[in-house]
């Protein structure tokens, strides 16, 4: 008799979009004609560059040409569009990386649920609160987070609070995880990790024989000088930790799917568990059987068994989206992905100043298109969300849905138009909250 995966059941329903639309869908049929401004929507609104759609059209010709037409796709990605990602958005900021580090894949979401599968059940995870939901749902469904209790907290998972007092960036926990998830600039905080904040984390990391899992899938966001786009612009973090990249968000392929992930061959885990650099008396084992230069004789290597699991489970991205994804790095594609990120970030700049004004307390929207918005008068998100959408008929997303230390919090973002921005931001100063 077959059986079913029993973590998914323990898993909590997808309760925050589906009773977001239940709620908005309610009030709209009660208020029809009501203009909704929707500033909740995490997905690119703004066209592909004009390069990146010549290049899959030029992909597409290729495609109907049977001497030019491709079948599968190498598994870790074309070398056309690995060298151009180790070249513009590593080396020519001052990392060293090679082609075969990076792992072409078809979304970030997908790459950071599915690390898990070259990882031991039995790893303590840790994880920031609140934060993209992802990282929670994907190991518990692997049976690393435990019991989910009525506190909204998974009972094997470590939740690192993230709060004005710190900046929304944790403090290093004191129960030492094994696996740590850091995602900077956070998705919903819009806060920023500094440079000083990441070389703790890479110091702690090597330190413990722990794997930091770094999501920097909004790093084009970046406007403040100095603040790190790759967590490998930190020393040492190449022996501890992979990185999450995406097109979606950097050139508007939330719909196209293209991402990647960068293994470097340096991480290695010893035979007793840890990773990164030896030394001695590290938890988890630090064994001191690191291997220079990803030898798997000396250790295993996670680029050799992140590369099994992708050519075994995926079967690569398709050639025009890949041919599209080269794009965003010529000349035209970059100018054309950077003005798309330029008005989102013109629509955050109009949020957080806009809010500021009227006398809430109000985080991000400098390096990230998130504005992180505290809910007056200790009311709760979803109460929040219910005032926002009866008195100024605008649509964000309860900061609650992204773990217990999002209640109280409200997240805004700038996808929206910047006339529906312009008029979300007016009426809710207008909306008589504080
Ligand atoms: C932090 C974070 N990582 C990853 C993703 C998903 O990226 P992709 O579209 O490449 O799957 C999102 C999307 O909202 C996100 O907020």
């Amino acid at each position: 008799m077959f059986r079913i995966n029993e973590n998914y059941l323990k898993l909590p329903g997808s309760y925050l979009f589906a009773e977001i639309k239940s709620r908005v869908a309610k009030y709209a049929a009660g208020h029809p004609g009501r203009e909704l401004l929707r500033l909740g929507i995490g997905d690119a609104t703004r066209p592909l560059a004009p390069a990146v759609v010549d290049a899959m059209k030029l992909a597409a010709g290729e495609m109907g040409e049977a001497a030019t037409f491709r079948g599968y796709a190498p598994d870790y990605g074309y070398d056309f569009l690995r060298e151009k990602i180790a070249e513009h958005d590593y080396r020519r900021r001052g990392v060293a990386m090679q082609p075969d580090d990076i792992f072409v894949s078809d979304g970030a979401k997908s790459d950071s649920g599915n690390i898990g599968d070259i990882l031991s059940a039995d790893n303590v995870v840790a994880i920031c609160d609140p934060v993209y939901p992802v990282y929670a749902d994907t190991n518990a469904m692997a049976g690393r987070a435990g019991d989910y209790g009525a506190d909204g907290r998974w009972d094997r998972i470590v939740y690192m609070p993230c709060v004005p007092e710190n900046n929304f960036v944790p403090e290093l926990p004191d129960r030492a995880p094994d696996v740590i998830y850091l995602c900077y600039p956070n998705n919903p905080t819009g806060a920023a990790a500094g440079r000083g904040d990441l070389e703790r984390w890479v110091g702690y990391a090597l330190e413990r024989g722990a794997l930091i899992l770094y999501d920097s899938a909004y790093e084009a966001y970046v406007t403040e000088p100095g603040v790190p786009r790759s967590i490998y612009e930190i020393e040492g973090a190449k022996g501890c930790a992979i990185e999450f990249r995406s097109f979606s968000k950097t050139a508007g392929f939330t719909g196209t799917r293209c991402a990647y992930t960068v293994v470097p061959k340096e991480l290695v885990c010893g035979a007793g568990g840890g990773v990164g650099a030896a030394v001695a008396g590290g938890a988890g084992g630090a064994s001191g059987a690191m291997g220079a230069g990803g030898s798997v004789a000396a250790g295993v290597s996670l680029n050799a068994l992140w590369g099994r699991r992708q050519a075994t489970k995926l079967n690569g991205v398709s050639y025009v989206v890949q041919r599209a994804a080269e794009a965003v790095y010529s000349e035209e594609g970059r100018k054309g992905c950077r003005a798309a990120v330029e008005y989102y970030m013109e629509n955050a700049s109009i949020i957080l100043a806009g809010l500021k004004k009227a006398g809430f307390s109000a985080w991000g929207g400098v390096n990230a298109p998130y504005i992180w918005l505290k809910a007056p008068d200790g009311l709760s998100s979803w109460e929040l969300f219910d005032l926002l959408l009866d008195r100024a008929g605008v649509i964000g997303t309860p900061g609650s849905g992204f773990g217990p230390h999002g209640e109280g919090f409200f997240r805004l973002t700038a996808f929206s138009s910047r006339e529906d921005t312009q008029k979300a931001v007016e009426r809710i100063a207008a909306a008589g909250l504080l």
